[in-house]
């Protein structure tokens, strides 16, 4: 059972009692349905994913498991579903009919009842806090030697604006796996740059907010653990290599893309070609989400319980 956040956390931090904006909720409201994501209806778009329906990869837990506590309406009473996000060996997504052998992927996109292109023009102007909660599910382990990429914004050109990412980074050749730095999130700028991490410890809600200032180009993050308050753990730095406009914008997705083994018999072309080549196992995994949101921060970021801090500056 969760306890929540003992009144010393909210005095120890300096906090704003004014909500924020909110532009984009995907929170799993108790009514949405696996008929709602096969019909991509509700807050995401679940066209990239395998040969299977959408509801076969995501999965909405219902009151089985409790969401982050951060955004409750009040003490023990759950605001949302936590929604487990899976791959299979089936989880190869075909893009124009070309398909990616060498990812395993399903990807939840940002939309409302399947529209996203305007809603990123919203959610990526000025200044957002791009929320997310992410939380082992230990029934479908990770495969932490290889490399995931689970959360991140994706422009046109394929780049990254930022991502979260775990597990063994993908390396030609292949390093010793795992990776001494596997069990870690990080959240990394545009050019891969880690700007936090933290072990990724079972049973836990790792709970993140990004900034993005859209205009200057700059990123910040904050993150707190289960029930504690969401706190700043960077700076506010250039995000580098980040485009200007609607070059630098791009679906937000929340998802489970795995990235292959390179493997030693493909050609160098083909090694380098990551989404297309590589070796998988082809087993059944999966992440748990909650607490996904995108809001303005005209007047501050939501650390939890309703309370809110000064944006990073
Ligand atoms: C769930 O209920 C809310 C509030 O009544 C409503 O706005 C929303 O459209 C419903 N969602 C679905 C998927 O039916
Ligand atoms: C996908 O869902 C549709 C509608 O519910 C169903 O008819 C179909 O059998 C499902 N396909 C698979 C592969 O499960
Ligand atoms: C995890 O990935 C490694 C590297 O490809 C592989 O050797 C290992 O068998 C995988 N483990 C499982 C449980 O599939
Ligand atoms: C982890 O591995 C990297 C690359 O091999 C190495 O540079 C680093 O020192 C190692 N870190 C630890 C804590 O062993
Ligand atoms: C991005 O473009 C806007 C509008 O043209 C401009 O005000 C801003 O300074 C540019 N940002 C950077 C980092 O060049
Ligand atoms: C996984 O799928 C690939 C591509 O369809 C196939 O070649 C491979 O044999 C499958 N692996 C397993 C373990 O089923």
């Amino acid at each position: 059972m969760f306890s929540f956040a003992p009144l010393f956390f909210v005095a120890l931090t300096s906090l704003l009692a004014s909500a924020t904006p909110i532009i984009y909720d995907g929170r799993a409201s108790f009514n949405l349905t696996a008929a709602n994501l096969d019909a991509n209806k509700g807050p995401f778009l679940t066209v990239v994913k395998g040969s299977q329906n959408a509801s076969h990869y995501t999965t909405l837990l219902g009151q089985n498991v409790l969401a982050t506590p951060l955004w409750s309406k009040a003490r023990y009473v759950p605001a949302e579903q936590v929604v487990s996000v899976s791959v299979d060996n089936s989880s190869i997504f075909s893009p124009g009919g070309n398909p990616q052998n060498g990812f395993r992927r399903t990807d939840l996109i940002a939309a409302n009842d399947g529209e996203h292109t305007e809603l990123l023009t919203k959610i990526e102007t000025g200044v957002t806090a791009f929320h997310f909660s992410v939380k082992k599910d230990d029934k479908k382990p990770l495969n932490l030697s290889h490399e995931y990429q689970p959360v991140f914004i994706e422009p046109n050109d394929g780049t990254h604006v930022f991502d979260l990412q775990v597990g063994s980074p993908f390396t030609i050749p292949t390093g010793t796996l795992p990776s001494n730095n596997s069990n870690i999130l990080k959240i990394r700028d545009h050019s891969g740059n880690i700007l936090f991490s933290t072990d990724f410890t079972s049973n836990n809600w790792h709970n993140f907010a990004v900034q993005v200032d859209w205009t200057n180009l700059k990123l910040g993050v904050f993150y707190s653990k289960d029930n504690a308050v969401l706190a700043p753990v960077s700076k506010l730095v250039a995000n580098a290599g980040a485009k200007n406009g609607t070059d630098g914008q791009g679906d937000f997705h929340v998802a489970l893309l795995k990235l292959p083994i390179a493997n030693p018999a493909d050609s160098a072309a083909q090694q380098s070609d990551v989404p297309h080549f590589g070796s998988q196992e082809g087993t059944t995994e999966a992440l748990l989400y909650s607490g996904v949101f995108v809001e303005s921060v005209a007047q501050g970021v939501s650390v939890g319980y309703g309370q809110t801090a000064k944006a990073l500056a």
